[in-house]
């Protein structure tokens, strides 16, 4: 249940069971947030340049506006020595099981072994809430960042998976085992979109936004053939201000880093609303929105 092209493809959007949207988002808290070390191509030359008083405004704006839109916010408490645990979409890939009734987390195996202690937070924050927990990784080598590499459609039990830089497409079988799911995969191959989500938002079943080049021709061919509207954010937009890395809680609302014209005039006139947010202090990080939350059941 592993795909890679369209050649591939033994199914349609319509055969597969359908999945509850996510009601709710997790924030780790910002007070630890820092750039002390470089693991991605955005970091290089931000050591030290974080303004901890704008973070937390940052912070705060995004927190605001997932509650203007309805959406319940969970927080988890940032800890000292892990100024990267505040992108909490990388930790776990939330899951529910077939029939709907358990939630669970497939834990990640980070990449950097700066972020290999954040797990066990999120580890025992979800423990403590009953989720089933999925840690296959913890005894391999197989590295996986959750939610920054792996998507689920919206309203389908399918999977996008991204893979190249952080994780390893072997995770993929799996996941797709453990949870019986069809994965498509998506090599990853312009360093500055190392994970699926900085290039790649799923606004609804059948609407994304992709920045193209950060794809190979085998993967658009999958995004185009299983979206019919497929946005496209202007290079500028998508490699410094993190375009794709917005997020649709909700298939109407679009947080998304402010100054992305080109983005936006193109999603209202898709029917979107955008609610524009200031992330910058997170974007010296290689992240924005979709990299600050992580959607759960
Ligand atoms: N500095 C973090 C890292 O390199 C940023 C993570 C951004 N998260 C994301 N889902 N893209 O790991």
């Amino acid at each position: 249940m592993i795909y890679r092209r369209i050649t591939e493809l033994d199914f349609k959007l319509s055969d597969l069971p359908s999945l509850a949207h996510p009601s709710r988002v997790l924030m780790t808290t910002p007070e630890h947030f820092a750039i002390k070390y470089v693991i991605n191509a955005h970091m290089n030359g931000n050591i030290g340049t974080v303004d901890k008083a704008q973070a937390f405004e940052d912070w705060v704006e995004v927190k605001n506006a997932y509650v203007h839109c309805g959406v319940d916010v969970e927080t988890l408490a940032g800890v000292a020595g892990l100024p990267d645990m505040v992108f909490c979409a990388n930790q776990t890939l939330p899951y529910l099981s077939e029939d709907g009734k358990h939630k669970g987390v497939v834990l990640s195996k980070m990449f950097a072994p700066q972020r290999a202690p954040e797990v066990q937070h999120f580890r025992r924050h979800f423990e403590e809430r009953g989720y089933q927990i999925m840690d296959d990784l913890a005894s391999s080598t197989i590295e996986f960042e959750g939610m920054g590499d792996a998507l689920w459609h919206s309203g389908k039990r399918l999977l996008w998976g991204g893979y190249g830089f952080r994780t390893d497409h072997r995770v993929y079988d799996l996941i797709s085992e453990k949870l019986n799911v069809p994965i498509l995969l998506l090599n990853l191959e312009d360093p500055e979109f190392y994970h699926l989500d900085t290039c790649m938002c799923i606004l609804d079943d059948q609407t994304v936004l992709i920045f193209p080049n950060a794809f190979t021709s085998d993967g658009l061919a999958l995004i185009r053939h299983f979206f019919s509207v497929v946005i496209e954010a202007p290079e500028i937009e998508a490699r410094t201000l993190f375009a794709c890395n917005a997020h649709c809680p909700d298939r109407k609302h679009v947080l998304i880093q402010k100054g992305c014209e080109g983005t936006n005039a193109a999603l209202r006139n898709h029917g979107f609303e955008v609610i524009e947010l200031s992330t910058d202090e997170f974007l010296k990080s290689g992240g924005s929105v979709f990299c600050m939350k992580l959607m759960t059941w």
